[in-house]
C-alpha cells in the first residue's frame, strides 16, 4: 500500500572510481506504468556487482541486481534470477556437459549435468572433444577470460557452432570460422535496452521483453513443480555490511560452488 512506501531508503552506490557506499536518505523512485515497487528482504551477490562498477565506474549509480522481497511475485525471485543454467539447459533436452573444478564434480552432477570436466586439467578441452566424439556445438562461457574462451572454442567440434559469452570477450582469440560467437546481458530480458558502452550496450528490443514475460511464466511453474534448484546458499551476516563483505569475498576469488545471499529483513 502507498501509505507504507517510505520517504527515502538505503542501497549500495557508486562513488569515485567505482568504490562502493552504503548510503542513506536516497529517495525511492516513481514508479513509471507496469513497474512495480519490491520491498528488499534479501540479496543475492553476483560477481557482475563488483565487475561492472570496475569497468564502468558510474558515481552515483546503484549497484547489484539480484534481489528477493515483498510484493505481488517477487518472493521467489533470487530463485528465478539465478537459476542454474545448467538446468535449463538440460530441460531443453540438451545433453549437458559442465567445467569446473575437482571438488564440484558431484555437486555439478547433482544438477544434471552429463558428463563433467576439470577446467584445471591442461587436456580439458580435448577431453571433452573425445568424449563428445567432435559434436559439441554450443558452448556457455559466464567468464570469457582468455582462459576460458579458449577452452570454449577448442572443445566446440570439428563442424563449429555457437560461442555464447556472458562478459566481453577477446575477439582476436576466436580464431575459427565456423564458430558463431556473441555476448548475451541478461539486462536485456526487460526489452527495454541495457544502457552501457560498447560491446555491453544493447538497443531496445521489446519483442525480448514480450517474449521474456511469457519465458517467466514457464520458469515460476518450472520453480512451483521443483524442477529449477537454486544454488547452494551461504548466508552473511551484517546486511548492507555484508554485502561489502561479500563482494570483497566474490573479488577475492574466496567462493567456490556457492551463492552468498545477505538477509536485509526476516523474509519468513
Ligand atoms: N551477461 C550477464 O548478463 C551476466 C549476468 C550475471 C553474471 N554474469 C557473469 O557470469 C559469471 C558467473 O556468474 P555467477 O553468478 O554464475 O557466479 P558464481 O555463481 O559465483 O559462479 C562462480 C563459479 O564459477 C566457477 N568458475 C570460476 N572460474 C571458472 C573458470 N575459469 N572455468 C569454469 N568455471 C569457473 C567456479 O567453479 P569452481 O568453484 O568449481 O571452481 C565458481 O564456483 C560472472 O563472470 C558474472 O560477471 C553475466
Amino acid at each position: 500500500m502507498l501509505s507504507e512506501v517510505p520517504a527515502t531508503q538505503t542501497a549500495i552506490i557508486q562513488y569515485h572510481g567505482g568504490s562502493l557506499k552504503i548510503t542513506s536518505g536516497l529517495p525511492v523512485p516513481e514508479l513509471e506504468p507496469h513497474h512495480v515497487l519490491v520491498r528488499t528482504a534479501s540479496v543475492a551477490l553476483n560477481p557482475c556487482d563488483f565487475k561492472m562498477p570496475m569497468r564502468f565506474p558510474t558515481p552515483g549509480l546503484w549497484d547489484g541486481c539480484d534481489f528477493s522481497g515483498f510484493s505481488v511475485l517477487f518472493k521467489d525471485l533470487i530463485n528465478l534470477t539465478r537459476p542454474r543454467a545448467l538446468i535449463m539447459v538440460k530441460l531443453c533436452g540438451h545433453r549437458v556437459i559442465a567445467a569446473c573444478s575437482l571438488k564440484n564434480f558431484d555437486l555439478v552432477r547433482s544438477y544434471g549435468a552429463d558428463l563433467v570436466f576439470d577446467y584445471n586439467s591442461k587436456t580439458c578441452a580435448q577431453d571433452i572433444r573425445t568424449a563428445t566424439k567432435n559434436t559439441l556445438r554450443y558452448a556457455l562461457d559466464p567468464f570469457a577470460e582468455a582462459k576460458t574462451l579458449i577452452l570454449c572454442q577448442e572443445a566446440i567440434g570439428r563442424t563449429g557452432g555457437r560461442y555464447c559469452a556472458l562478459e566481453q570477450y577477446q575477439e582476436h582469440l576466436c580464431a575459427r570460422k565456423t564458430v558463431k560467437n556473441d555476448l548475451v546481458m541478461g539486462g536485456a530480458i526487460s526489452g527495454n535496452g541495457v544502457q552501457l558502452p560498447e560491446p555491453y550496450g544493447i538497443p531496445p528490443r521489446p519483442e525480448i521483453g514480450t517474449w521474456a514475460r511469457s519465458w517467466y511464466k514457464t520458469v515460476q511453474r518450472l520453480i512451483d513443480d521443483g524442477k529449477l534448484k537454486p544454488s547452494p546458499v551461504r548466508l552473511l551476516p551484517g546486511r548492507f555490511e555484508g554485502i561489502i563483505e561479500g563482494l570483497k569475498m566474490l573479488k577475492e576469488g574466496t567462493i567456490s560452488g556457492q551463492k552468498l545471499v545477505v538477509l536485509l529483513e526476516n523474509a519468513a
